[in-house]
């Protein structure tokens, strides 16, 4: 009989895990009466601040118009650079332009997949206003460096976290490192949302006060009809908050399943040739959203596990610069021969909370079976 498949990720044990709560938590956000900004998104608020130790959050409709939201609120908009990677989710670019502002790609850091600092340094000019840097897969962008970088320039920071929920570098959650923090609560994420939901996060009151104008339509803190910005309609709302406070307490709890699964992995995975996720320095932390590893004959060995029932997927194929949306900028691929690279290697692996060590184990057995049955022929 051939085994069970094993999913990239597994949205529906959860799901059933906490069938009752989220009903009971949905049923009663609904009797409440309220609809947005109500005492939900209040306490979710409160609740994520205070876990990843930030002063303010923000909660917005989704990652990307946090992301937006961030960059409007920290004065960013049209004549403005913003250096970015392109190695990345199209939201991170299409939330600068829709600022008005300009992206400029940097290469990554082949490494850990995230902006090369340095790369990024070359690419400022009198525009550069603010750095964007992903935290990708989970694993935080070396911080230290970029902070030093915008701290010589004037520039602003405003960090995509949507892979990166309780990401730490130097044992400060990201999101309140840089300007502001933009996280995703889409469902498959880390904390997810039934629905599209996000948040933005910052220590600054002035951000903080701008951002929660902007997600309001521009409004004025206390005046039904008074716009003190052109904003949007933005808001997260009552059903998702009340469905992401349920989700929350069980966050850390989640994030130390996946470090244990990307620790098994590592073992499993011993001696097989492949390129491993990087190992955090001390006192960092990552949160495993995906476990990627690097592999000679990604594709070949991606439909090989998908024959075997094994879920995996490529974050990303495409680079940004490559894409039809960016054909117009006619930017050039060997600008960035490292995401060049990673577009032909990267390979993600099944990762969730309630993976097992036998369904880790069959995964790590498939690849070496994989790489050594191509030893012997
Ligand atoms: C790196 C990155 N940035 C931004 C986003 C946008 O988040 P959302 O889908 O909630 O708009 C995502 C979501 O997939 C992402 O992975």
């Amino acid at each position: 009989m051939a085994d069970d498949p094993i999913p990239l990720f597994n949205l529906q044990t959860q799901y059933q895990a906490l069938k009752p709560r989220l009903h009971q938590a949905v049923l009663e956000a609904l009797d409440s009466n309220q609809w947005l900004l109500g005492p939900q998104t209040a306490q979710f608020e409160e609740e994520f601040a205070q876990l990843i130790g930030v002063k303010h959050c923000i909660a917005c409709s989704s990652g990307a118009s946090a992301l937006q939201i961030a960059l409007l609120a920290a004065g960013i908009g049209p004549g403005d650079e913003v250096i970015t990677t392109p190695f990345t989710f199209i939201a991170t670019s299409s939330s600068i332009s829709l600022t008005g502002a300009r992206f400029v790609f940097a290469d990554i850091d082949p490494r850990t997949y995230n902006l090369d600092v340095q790369d990024a340094e070359r690419k400022i000019t009198k525009h550069t206003k603010a750095i964007l840097p992903v935290h990708l897969y989970g694993y935080p962008a070396n911080m230290e460096a970029i902070m030093h970088l915008a701290n010589e320039h004037g520039l602003k920071v405003i960090e995509d976290c949507a892979q990166a929920h309780l990401a730490q570098a130097d044992g400060v959650c990201v999101g309140g490192i840089g300007t502001a923090g933009a996280f995703s609560f889409y469902p498959s994420k880390n904390l997810g949302a039934c629905g599209d939901a996000g948040c933005v996060t910052a220590n600054d009151d002035d951000v903080a006060a701008k951002s929660r104008s902007l997600r309001h339509w521009g409004r004025a803190p206390d005046e039904a009809y008074e716009y003190i910005c052109e904003g949007s309609t933005l808001r997260m709302d009552e059903l998702q908050a009340a469905i992401l406070r349920v989700k929350l307490p069980l966050l850390e709890q989640w994030t130390d399943a996946r470090r244990k699964a990307a620790a098994w992995y590592e073992e499993g995975l011993t001696g097989v040739p492949v390129t491993l996720p990087p190992t955090p320095p001390a006192g960092w932390s990552q949160p495993f959203y995906f476990y990627t590893i690097r592999a000679e004959r990604r594709d070949e060995l991606m439909a090989y596990l998908r024959q075997h029932g094994i879920g995996c997927a490529v974050y990303y194929p495409v680079p940004l610069y490559s894409q039809p949306a960016y054909a117009h900028l006619q930017l050039d691929p060997q600008d960035y021969p490292h995401t060049q690279q990673a577009c032909q290697e990267v390979l993600s692996l099944p990762m969730f909370p309630e993976i097992t060590p036998e369904q880790v184990q069959r995964v790590c057995n498939t690849i070496r079976d994989f790489y050594e049955q191509d030893a012997t022929v």
